[in-house]
């Protein structure tokens, strides 16, 4: 297939709208994953929809041959909302070229580097008729929500999706000359407190003073979560956490972005967080608790004298290893249970969480993945962990056996979750060239 034709799968793929958190979307996810399986199915692969409570699952193979080694190859195709629209400088669904970026909700998370590795096979197959291993194609609707009914769908087709290795395309390069393969991830656990007090809104003159306020008792909240050494203060929070070998914060310091060009990337004069730990020790290999949305009480312009009647929190509580997301949110759920409010009522409601994952950076089949990696970018390539989770990544091991691949086409500058989200053409063909590399050197 030329670059042309490439590059306009590329832009169909992305003017599917395909926010899986909110239901008014759920046809363009079905239109996505429609379109994947014929996609896979022009490849010569065999390929199926599976149905699930919400997002189909879509999984392609090819004739699996005994003897020969076993690929599972994972990707989201569900995005993050586009919110807020307005600091947008394109539709997020409608694909903008600019140079060498393509601006658009998905460019990077996850569309723009899932499709490098199925236009790779394609083009593998083009070239050799015959791929040099068993493919299996894994490509859901749902990561951005916590792959709620892909970790089950997992569990029940350890045959199906049996592999030797995965191979993900989910994460991110240190920079544009740095790429980067990623041995750990975060996990994270979610929550979400409503705070209810008065049983309507009161005059804040009134009654101010007298009732407990619930978007006082949300701030408090919040306040709560940290010392004023950024420490979680939640007991029993880091029971489990492992500490980061010396070698990683000798490597880390050496990576070429440092905390000054961090600082550039986010738009902030001074980085913070817990204490005794570098930008990088913090953000992938400490656990944190975050606030995710704080809200109650008039949120329009001017002044309103109110007292809300109610008020709510959701956070979340990103995880590294050997921590364990339930655990946590017993503890985080003990915790709020025994913050006490008088007039105020708090109910607590768990949310989706994933496991944190790592593997061993320097196993030989990561040498042999850091080696292809090297010879397309030519650059030289780090091993990192990232703080960003994939929840399935944890299940695959404990399920499969699998180790997990993560070689990230993105940029640290791609605004993932974000508006004006974008991803490098370089990357993206660079991204198909690796891919055929990949099957080669994993077929050994
Ligand atoms: N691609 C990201 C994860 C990621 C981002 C890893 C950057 C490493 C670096 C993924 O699509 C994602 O956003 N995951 C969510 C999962 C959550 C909603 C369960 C996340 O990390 O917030
Ligand atoms: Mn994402």
């Amino acid at each position: 297939m030329s670059k042309e034709a490439q590059l306009s799968t590329y832009l169909e793929f992305l003017r599917f709208a395909s926010v899986s958190t909110d239901s008014s979307f759920t046809p363009h996810l079905r239109g996505c994953a429609e379109w994947l399986k014929a996609r896979f199915l022009k490849m010569g692969l065999k390929a199926t929809i599976h149905e699930t409570p919400r997002h189909p699952i879509v999984v392609a193979q090819n004739e699996h041959k005994a003897g020969r080694k076993s690929l599972l190859i994972y990707g989201h195709y569900d995005v993050q909302p586009v919110d807020p629209l307005n600091l947008w400088d394109h539709p997020p669904f409608e694909p903008h070229i600019d140079g060498d970026k393509i601006y658009a909700r998905g460019s990077a998370d996850n569309k723009g580097q899932i499709l490098p590795h199925i236009l790779g096979v394609e083009a593998y197959l083009a070239q050799h008729k015959e791929l040099p291993l068993n493919i299996t194609f894994l490509v859901e609707g749902e990561e951005e929500i916590g792959s709620p009914n892909l970790k089950p769908f997992v569990e029940k087709n350890r045959d199906l999706l049996k592999c030797d290795v995965v191979l993900v395309s989910d994460t991110s390069m240190v920079g544009p000359e740095a790429p980067a393969i990623t041995y750990a991830l975060r996990g994270i656990a979610t929550c979400e407190i409503k705070i209810k007090g008065p049983s309507h809104d009161l005059h804040s003159g009134v009654n101010g003073g007298g009732v407990t306020n619930p978007a006082w008792v949300a701030a408090r909240i919040g306040a709560q979560l940290h010392d004023e050494n950024f420490h979680v203060q939640i007991p029993h929070f880091y029971d489990d956490v492992k500490a980061l070998a010396d070698w990683e914060r000798e490597e880390w310091k050496k990576l070429p972005v440092q905390e000054k060009e961090v600082m550039e990337q986010v738009g902030v004069d001074a980085l913070y967080g817990e204490k005794g730990f570098s930008y990088y020790e913090r953000v992938w290999a400490r656990p944190t608790a975050e606030i995710n949305g704080i809200g109650g009480g008039y949120q329009g312009e001017g002044s309103k004298t109110v007292l809300p009647k109610e008020a709510q929190v959701k956070l979340s509580f990103r995880l590294v290893p050997d921590q364990n997301p339930e655990r946590i949110l017993d503890h985080v759920e003990t915790w709020v249970k025994g913050l006490k409010f008088p007039g105020c009522k708090l109910e607590f409601k768990r949310g989706h969480s994933g496991k944190p994952y790592i593997c061993n950076p320097k196993s030989p089949i990561m040498e042999s993945t850091l080696a292809c990696v090297e010879e397309v970018f030519g650059d030289k390539t780090f091993l990192i962990r990232e703080g960003g989770s994939i929840p399935v990544i944890q299940t695959f091991k404990e399920q499969l056996g699998a180790d997990s691949l993560l070689v990230g086409l993105a940029l640290p500058d791609c605004l993932a979750h974000a508006p004006n989200e974008n991803m490098s053409l370089r990357n993206f063909f660079k991204g198909i060239e690796l891919c055929q590399k990949l099957l080669t050197a994993l077929a050994k």
